[in-house]
């Protein structure tokens, strides 16, 4: 592994020096480097610190530039405009650095930080006995490429898929179970569609029950207690629907070509021992307080209706527990025995109180220190065409499958209308990977806090900002390097490069500062929008610079047959940490 310094940092340090040592008592100078289409660079930071220090911003820039040595990296400076500097890379540089890259294989020449945290990350949560729903696809997705791209900067993650496997529901269901035995098939027997079609019909049929017979609804009031005091036979019950909902969620996953780990569902019901100690240690804190035989945390700030104070409720007055209590334990054990340094929920944006109460209540207890970050993202969302909160034609949920499957449909139309020699079963691989792809990008490119429209024609488009776009344009490379045969890729840094060619290697070197900065900020749509440019960049230099036909001096051909396929390589990872694939050919 060599990591590869990236020339703006190079750049930036040079001009760092440059402006301390031509203004030594300034502090904190940032050169404010950023790309230019004038030059490969401008710097616009000598305006702010001229106007600090009283001085002629152009003539800080004449001086700032007198003391720079041109040479290795920087090829010229000029001054321009009131004090903006505008900087030249030498071709050699650029080209030597990308060789670099292209020679570390999977890393592009990125190194992974120092000092990484533990982030314990809370995605792909659905509930036991149901059916997973378009909320549940968002979470898992973002939550997969938070993931994805904070493993790259080298940060230790750990997942946990809080599934809802606890609950009163649990009484009627098992009740329910032990009244018609049978009624579910052993997971080893079944598909996650008829795990779930077993689950639905049990679910169904016990609440019609429940709604309709007393006797039956006051037997599953009891069967709660058994359950929460740990009766044997209805233990046995309940882990049924667990593992029967399993079999079906590991069918979803799979077909969103999503890795979960068994390990990492750790639900609800695994916190279920240490929520009295919780509760126990709130109250002798004093952190929470008795009121109407509830226990309870109040917040300043956190007010309802008639400005009365919304509590989080820890023990309810019945002496049940619910999901603050679930999630402040979660807290304790994340924070004590995984030594998390960062709490991230990727949960849906209406849950965001939730979180705020329950992070403020583990810090007044001293379970969440300042060494510690806690964040929810809160993802909004999904719409249908007409705006509203996305529905079936009938008003209702859609189930997650359907909507996979009709993407995946719809992608085989389009690789279909594409596909010169692919054979059948080619074009079903190729649709699942265009089709899950298009569905995770277009969650992943807009900013996780907004809403989108789910717009399955938008989706698989082969124009604009789509993944489909990007794996053609991943497709299309491989077939250039193909087609050169034994003309091979090789760098060659004392070739000139064009504009075109400058303008894609500088964006090449950004990758990493690039995923860097997007896994900071939990911003997966940055790492696309820097793929949809990679991807428009590479096509204005294949259109200017010619690679195989008409074809150029070898040495040149070979050059940019390496830049063919760095580019290649980034596009290939970029889309790999948002967790979607690129397939060699289209
Ligand atoms: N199962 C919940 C739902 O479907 C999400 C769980 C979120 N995670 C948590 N630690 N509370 O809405």
């Amino acid at each position: 592994m060599a990591s590869v310094t990236p020339l703006s940092a190079s750049v930036e340090q040079q001009l760092t020096s440059a402006l301390s040592a031509t203004l030594p008592e300034a502090t904190d100078v940032d050169p404010l480097l950023r790309r230019s289409d004038r030059a490969d660079y401008q710097a616009n930071g000598i305006l702010a610190l001229a106007k600090k220090a009283r001085s002629n911003p152009r003539e800080l820039a004449t001086q700032v530039v007198a003391g720079l040595t041109t040479g290795d990296v920087i090829k010229d400076v000029e001054v321009s405009g009131p004090g903006f500097l505008n900087i030249t890379l030498a071709d050699r540089a650029i080209t030597e650095n990308l060789a670099a890259r292209y020679a570390d294989g999977e890393r592009l020449g990125v190194a992974p930080k120092a000092e990484p945290g533990v982030t314990v990350i809370d995605y792909a949560q659905p509930n036991v006995a149901k059916e997973m729903h378009v909320g549940h696809l968002r979470s898992a997705v973002i939550g997969d490429a938070l993931r994805g791209m904070l493993d790259f900067t080298g940060e230790k993650t750990i997942g946990r898929h809080h599934i809802g496997d606890w609950g009163t529901q649990f009484g009627m269901l098992i009740q329910y179970l032990m009244e018609h035995p049978g009624e579910l098939a052993p997971p080893s027997e079944v598909d996650g569609q008829e795990a779930m079609s077993n689950l639905n019909r049990v679910y169904k049929a016990s609440r019609a029950l429940f709604d309709a017979d007393d006797d039956f609804k006051e037997r599953a009031r009891k069967r709660v207690v058994a359950l929460q005091s740990g009766d044997k036979e209805t233990l046995e019950l309940w882990q049924q629907f667990v593992d029967e909902s399993k079999v079906y969620f590991y069918s979803v996953f799979e077909k969103l070509d999503m890795e979960i780990r068994d390990d990492e569902i750790v639900g609800e019901s695994a916190y279920n021992d240490g929520m009295p100690e919780t509760a126990r240690l709130l109250e002798e804190m004093g952190v929470a307080v008795r009121s109407e035989g509830a226990l309870v945390v109040f917040f300043d700030d956190i007010r309802g209706k008639d400005d009365q104070p919304v509590p989080l409720i820890v023990q309810k007055a019945d002496g049940g527990f619910g999901y603050a209590a679930s999630d402040l334990t979660a807290i304790r054990n994340r924070v004590q025995d995984l030594h998390a340094t960062t709490l991230l929920y990727v949960v849906d944006v209406r849950q965001s109180l939730h979180f705020k109460m329950v992070f403020e209540t583990a810090r007044r207890a001293g379970w969440l220190g300042d060494d510690v970050t806690a964040h929810n993202m809160g993802y909004g969302t999904v719409l249908g065409a007409d705006g509203k909160p996305f529905k079936t034609r009938e008003g209702e949920t859609v189930r997650l499958e359907d909507l996979l499957d009709e993407a995946v449909q719809r992608a085989a139309e389009v690789v279909r209308e594409k596909a010169q020699d692919l054979t059948e079963d080619e074009i079903q691989e190729r649709a699942a990977q265009v089709g899950i792809g298009a569905v995770k990008y277009a969650d992943l490119s807009t900013s996780p806090s907004r809403d989108y429209k789910f717009d399955l024609d938008q989706m698989v488009s082969l124009n604009g900002d789509t993944s489909v776009y990007l794996q053609y344009a991943y497709a299309r490379i491989q077939s250039i390097l193909r087609k050169a045969g034994d003309v091979r890729p090789a760098a060659h840094p004392e070739l000139e490069l064009h504009s075109a060619e400058r303008a894609l290697g500088l964006h090449l070197d950004a990758f990493g500062d690039t995923v860097f900065e997007a896994a900071a900020e939990y911003a997966p749509h940055k790492v696309a929008a820097y793929l949809y440019q990679l991807a428009s960049l590479y096509t204005t230099f294949y259109d200017k610079c010619p690679v195989i036909k008409p074809q150029p001096p070898q040495d040149v051909a070979e050059n940019r047959l390496f830049l063919c396929d760095l580019t290649a390589r980034t596009l290939h990872r970029g889309m790999a940490l948002l967790g979607i694939r690129t397939p060699e050919r289209l």
